[in-house]
């Protein structure tokens, strides 16, 4: 059926009905429109404000003829109003409402005119203000405001249709929910605030001399209670038309509130600054939602740069920053769960802020990080929101990559770009088998980002054999795996990090590893669980070269993960006769984790065995750095893939140590480095980082066998893996500043 209009009633002329007719009224001035008040004086003001065309004091008289007949009284009034316009409704007759509980009204209908009504679209602006009545009215008032509407499955498409776009003429957006899931949101945001702010006020005007409240409560309390100043009729009736919903939610909150209480008498600072820190960062990140804003702007970068001064040892026991990996895949999986996964040991670096954000941004409302504590209530894997914006994902390749996978099983389309090093990263290597899997990708040229990825298309599994040995691609293919008719298999040339595969397990996801390969099907469930994240071995690295090259040097690095896929830097740094001890070796959440023990040993140079180089990819800029102090020649090869981290490694390690006077030569995939031994020593000089962390923390601990001081260029990234390295190396021994 189709709906025309050009006549409009009008029941009831209160704040809400008015501003919406005010606003129709503007956009269609040649619509006649007729309003009903139980109050004389009100249909009076309608008409003088120019809010309607015409009144009447018989509801008979104002229906009659219209297209559209909008509800607008207190809830509880409802049915008696239909009685009463029955008889006078036409068969295309559009009725609508406006009131804030669904489920009542819809059952009014049912008991009025029977269940097949299809005429009926019931709604529910989300705005208003503690105003009321049509001297309030006010035509933009919906602007940019939702309203919900609750079609039943009866109601006709045409009428919905027509409802929505007269909403949308007066600025408001469209969201379709069903009428139970309305009445119990708004029980929990609108209805228990509205019942709390009345009982407050009442309380306290009670206790106290009104005078007292109003000198000076001030701030607080006027903020809180400013709803409470809204229409007690109207209140009235929500909360006895929503009677189940609102108990629901008063007894969590009283429940909440009892221990909060407790809480305050026993003085128990912990679980108060657990309610207020949680309840900051979700309050701070809906302002955001609500203002469809990205939740971090883009980082500005600054310029910093190291100075790091000649000689010293290290000492000391002390932890690094958690594992980057384990910290990225922590959120994704976290809030791709059923449940709340709380993390602890998060790497509060801008890599993986960089994925928190992206997932807030996506709608996931996560808590923290605090010292490492992370919460994440998880919204299942198909619960995740489109960004308001493009995803900005900084300096991190693993954010991009990863994200990549599970951004095409979405249903929506999702922009994802990066600064300067990002955006000049392959991408094609996880762009290529997404596609092949069903993905719509586009890149900028060459397969740089920014990556758009477009939503709702069908992925099949496919069997995809890695061309190189990389973990994130394989991670990237897994997780669009989890949205993939079929199965999804990735075999790797060389074993690479796993974390991926067993953070899956962990989260109780069925995944199959059979030797080089990795096999999974979607259709399962990610349930939420407890990720205690591990040290960083590739962050540990900086300090047990720094230790094996520093004469006297003596330290332990605590509960750093061991993980096989991960310790290429131990065997290859034991290959070079360094002293490390792994101590109190244990398993947490699935990881293997040690203390590491490192004392100064003379180094040696080797032939890197290539089988090692993906178990120690990110460590090899620290490695040169040994290779130089050691005795004798150390080759490395088949590790082209270091061409293309946050910068080209191989060259940017090659220039900064021809630079500090290494015999060192590049080749295609690795580097010819002559050591100088143990007499010799590192020059001074400034070195270039290309902004890239792991070459500027590489040339920062150079400087315990230099001669002069060494000025690492651009290490404002080193926050993006390694928050605290200054302050940390000064504290074990290494004497460095930084100027910016
Ligand atoms: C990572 C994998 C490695 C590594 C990066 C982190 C991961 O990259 O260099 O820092 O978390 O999966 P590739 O997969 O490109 O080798």
């Amino acid at each position: 059926m189709s709906y025309s209009i050009s006549k409009v009633a009008i029941v009831g002329l209160g704040l809400i009905g008015g501003s919406w007719v005010k606003g129709l009224r503007e956009v269609n001035p040649t619509w006649h429109i007729t309003g009903f008040d139980r109050n004389a004086d009100s249909m009076g003001k309608a008409q003088a404000l120019g809010v309607i065309d015409a009144f009447a004091d018989n509801l008979e008289q104002v229906v009659a003829g219209a297209d559209l007949v909008i509800l607008s009284v207190p809830i509880l009034a409802n049915r008696e109003i239909l009685r009463q316009i029955k008889p006078f409704l036409g068969s295309r007759t559009v009725v609508t409402d406006v009131g804030s509980v669904k489920g009542s009204v819809a059952e009014d209908i049912r008991q009025v005119f029977g269940e097949d009504q299809p005429n009926f679209v019931l709604g529910h602006p989300i705005a208003g203000s503690e105003k009321s009545g049509i001297e309030a009215a006010d035509a933009n008032l919906f602007r940019n405001h939702k309203v919900i509407l609750t079609p039943l499955t009866v109601t006709d498409d045409s009428a919905v249709a027509l409802v929505s776009d007269l909403w949308k003429s007066v600025g408001a957006k469209i969201e379709i929910m069903q009428v139970e899931h309305h009445d119990e949101v708004l029980a929990a945001t609108s209805h228990l605030p509205h019942l709390l702010a009345y009982s407050l006020v009442d309380t306290l005007a009670h206790q106290h001399e009104n005078k007292e409240i109003f000198n000076y409560a001030a701030g607080g309390f006027r903020d809180f209670t400013r709803i409470a100043a809204s229409s007690p009729k109207m209140w009235n009736d929500i909360f006895m038309a929503n009677k189940q919903a609102v108990l629901d939610a008063l007894d969590l909150f009283t429940h909440d509130l009892s221990e909060l209480r407790q809480a305050v008498a026993q003085s128990d600072s912990t679980a108060m600054m657990g309610v207020f820190t949680r309840a900051k960062v979700a309050r701070d990140h809906f302002s955001k939602i609500l203002a469809r804003r990205a939740y971090v702007e883009p980082m500005k970068s600054q310029q910093i740069n190291y100075i790091a001064r000649p000689g010293g040892s290290l000492s000391g026991t002390f932890r690094v920053p958690g594992d980057k990996s384990i910290s990225h895949r922590s959120i994704m999986l976290g809030s791709l769960a059923n449940g709340v996964t709380e993390v602890s040991g998060f790497l509060e670096g801008e890599d993986s802020l960089a994925t928190l954000q992206a997932f807030r941004d996506m709608g996931v409302v996560i808590e923290g990080p605090h010292r490492g504590r992370v919460t994440i209530h998880g919204v299942g894997l198909h619960g995740l929101q489109a960004p308001p914006n493009t995803l900005y994902l900084g300096n991190s390749g693993t954010s991009m990559r990863l994200l990549a996978g599970l951004m095409a099983g979405q249903g929506f389309d999702v922009e994802m770009t990066g600064d300067a090093s990002l955006s000049s990263r392959p991408m094609n290597r996880v762009a290529n088998p997404l596609r092949e899997m069903g993905a719509q990708i586009d890149t900028a040229e060459e397969g740089r980002p920014p990556m758009f990825i477009k939503g709702d298309k069908l992925l099949k599994g496919i069997a995809y054999q890695l061309p190189m040995a990389s973990a994130q691609v394989k991670s990237c293919l897994l997780l669009a795996g989890l949205y993939a008719q079929g199965k999804t298999t990735v075999t790797e040339p060389a074993p690479t990090r796993d974390h991926t595969e067993r953070m899956l397990k962990g989260f109780g996801y069925d995944v199959h590893v059979d030797g080089d390969t990795v096999t999974l099907e979607s259709g399962g469930q990610l349930t939420a669980t407890n990720i205690d994240v591990p040290a960083d071995i590739s962050s540990a690295t900086f300090f047990m070269v720094a230790a094996s090259i520093a004469k006297g040097s003596d330290i332990t690095i605590e509960h750093v993960g061991i993980n096989p896929t991960r310790i290429g830097i131990i065997n290859i740094l034991r290959l070079m006769g360094a002293n490390l001890e792994l101590l109190n070796e244990r398993e947490v959440g699935g990881e293997p984790v040690a203390d590491i023990r490192v004392r100064y040993s003379v180094l040696k140079g080797i032939n890197i065995p290539e089988d090692q180089v993906p178990l120690a990819i990110d460590e090899f800029p620290a490695i040169f750095i040994a290779a130089a102090c050691a005795e004798g020649k150390t080759v490395l090869t088949g590790a082209e893939e270091l061409r293309v981290k946050e910068s080209d490694r191989i060259q940017a390690m090659v220039d900064g140590l021809k630079v500090l006077g290494v015999d060192i030569e590049g080749t295609e995939d690795g580097a010819i480095i002559q050591g100088f031994g143990e007499q010799g020593a590192f020059g001074g000089g400034e070195v270039v980082t290309h902004h890239d962390h792991r070459i500027a923390m590489s040339f920062t601990i150079a400087s315990l066998r230099a001669s002069q001081s060494i000025k690492v260029l651009d290490c404002a990234n080193v926050a993006t893996s390694f928050p605290g390295f200054i302050e940390l190396s000064q504290t074990c021994g290494i004497n460095v500043s930084t100027e910016s």
